[in-house]
């Protein structure tokens, strides 16, 4: 992998304080931003890098995912992701992140048959789900299911064999849904629904989403077929929160199963993946398009906490690849629907609206990936907790995929960053009794003291104890 690395040029970095000058190679990858290779600059330099958030530095070399954050371009291994949309599938997706190539057409049915016959699971998880509370929210369900399956595969734990690499990420690619769609049925009350191998995929999810021991489900083939283009979008995304986590939790050499359960974990958050369930509430508390100027005012107010939720971008200075597809489909399903509610037209105003403002025009502020995506799921009937969960599924790949990657890769280290420490200089302990009290405090007037015979006596008027020496009465 790491041959694609080459050496050109070269940056120096010199010490102003002292003269000392110290030259750093600089890699070119096959497109992008070249990086500065700074790993020789304790030893040599005695200083570390300072980069909180990681704004400025390369964690690892990559060859799945390549994003062009000023051009909004976006490649899974090379191949534009509006072309994987419109023409592939989101198992050949798979298939493409996991191995590196688009699969022949035999290689592909072998592959989808291993992921159908790993979709169950075993009976003793639904145990387990029961010890959530009944309202548990399904991305709790998940974090806590997928961290348990590695208790369930003993027998292909060997992260370093690549026969159990394989098989971990074919069961996680096959399960995912199975546990997203068990977790929903759970925080319902519902009964869980098997998955069955006729169907597709995202027809397998729907099925297991929505149907009952008392009806006839069908699954309507615009809702799968614009589930599994979402899936397609949400698949891989390089180095973001919670792939870095589960490269993180993954390089102390942890199972993947365990090292997913921490990506789901940080995907979560409102600040990634957990806007677009963020956006859907920011929706419905602006109620009317009349309101979102005072709503748009409101996010540029630093003073606020309120912010645009599916608004910015990291890595996006240019309209989100993957958002306009979403908006697209968004369109085509109104065109067809005629309409997708107040929250869509709503949407539409909230980011005309935006668009034109200095503020966001500025800072390059535009739709993400999750400004659309909830209208989407809500209009093929997936409830709003939810939203994240599906997400997850998606990502599974790009995150099993990412940690095969690092695993195998032959610079990978365990992951430790460094710090710059600004807490207290070194000090010496003094035994609690004889720290005095904090001004304004009552102090222990009245409270008992205890030697260290276990004898007690009472602290003086000031509460402080009695004069070294004295101990207890007894003593
Ligand atoms: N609303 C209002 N102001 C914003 C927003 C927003 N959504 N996003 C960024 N800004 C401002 C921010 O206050 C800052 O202003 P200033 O330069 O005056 O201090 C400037 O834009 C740069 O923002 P930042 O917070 O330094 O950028 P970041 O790269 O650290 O954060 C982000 C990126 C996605 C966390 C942030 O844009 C955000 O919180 N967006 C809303 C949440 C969201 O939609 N998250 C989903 C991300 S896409 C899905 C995924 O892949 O996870």
């Amino acid at each position: 992998m790491n041959d694609q690395k080459t050496t050109k040029h070269t940056v120096t970095v010199t010490n102003n304080a002292t003269g000392q000058a110290l030259e750093l190679p600089v890699y070119t990858g096959t497109h992008g931003t070249p990086v500065v290779d700074t790993r020789s600059m304790h030893s040599k330099m005695g200083m570390f890098t300072y980069d909180p958030g990681f704004k400025s530095t390369a964690s690892c070399s990559s060859e799945i995912t390549y994003i062009d954050g000023d051009a909004g371009v976006l490649l899974y291994r090379g191949y534009p992701i509006e072309e994987l949309a419109e023409k592939s599938c989101y198992l050949e997706v798979c298939y493409l992140l996991l191995y590196g190539e688009l699969p022949t057409a035999t290689q592909f049915d072998e592959f989808r048959q291993m992921i159908t016959m790993h979709t169950m699971v075993n009976e003793g998880l639904k145990d387990f789900m029961r010890g959530f509370r009944h309202d548990a929210h399904p991305m709790s369900i998940l974090v806590g299911v997928v961290g348990a399956l590695g208790s369930f595969f003993h027998d292909s734990l060997d992260i370093h064999d690549p026969r159990h690499q394989e098989i971990s990420a074919h069961r996680l690619i096959a399960k995912m849904p199975t546990i997203a769609a068990a977790s929903f049925r759970y925080s319902r009350g519902e009964p869980p629904v098997y998955p069955r191998n006729k169907y597709c995929y995202a027809e397998n999810f729907l099925n297991m989403m929505f149907s009952y021991p008392t009806y006839k489900y069908e699954v309507d083939p615009d809702h799968s077929r614009v589930l599994d283009k979402l899936l397609i979008l949400h698949a891989d995304h390089e180095q973001n929160a919670s792939t870095s986590t589960v490269r993180l939790a993954g390089s102390s050499l942890a199972n993947p199963f365990a090292a997913i359960s921490a990506g789901i974990g940080a995907l979560w958050g409102p600040a990634h993946g957990g806007a677009n369930e963020a956006v859907i509430k920011m929706l419905e508390q602006i109620g009317h398009p009349r309101e979102i100027a005072r709503y748009v005012e409101r996010a540029k107010d630093k003073d606020d906490p309120f912010r645009l939720m599916g608004f910015g971008h990291r890595v996006y200075k240019n309209y989100d690849p993957r958002a306009k597809l979403i908006r697209i489909e968004a369109h085509a399903l109104l065109a067809k629907h005629g309409r997708l509610g107040p929250l869509f037209e709503t949407a539409l105003e909230l980011e005309r609206i935006a668009l034109e403002d200095e503020y966001f025009l500025e800072r390059k502020l535009y739709p993400n990936v999750d400004f659309y995506s909830g209208l989407i799921y809500r209009s093929i009937g997936i409830p709003t907790s939810m939203f994240t969960v599906l997400f997850a599924m998606a990502r599974t790949i790009g995150w099993i995929a990412q940690w095969k990657e690092m695993i195998n890769d032959p610079e990978r280290v365990i992951g430790r960053p460094r710090q710059l420490y600004v807490g207290p200089a070194q000090r010496s302990f003094h035994p609690r009794l004889e720290r005095g009290h904090i001004p304004g405090e009552t102090g222990c007037a009245g409270r008992k003291h205890r030697c260290s015979h276990g004898h007690e006596w009472p602290g003086d008027k000031n509460g402080q104890r009695k004069a070294k020496g004295e101990g207890c009465d007894d003593c």
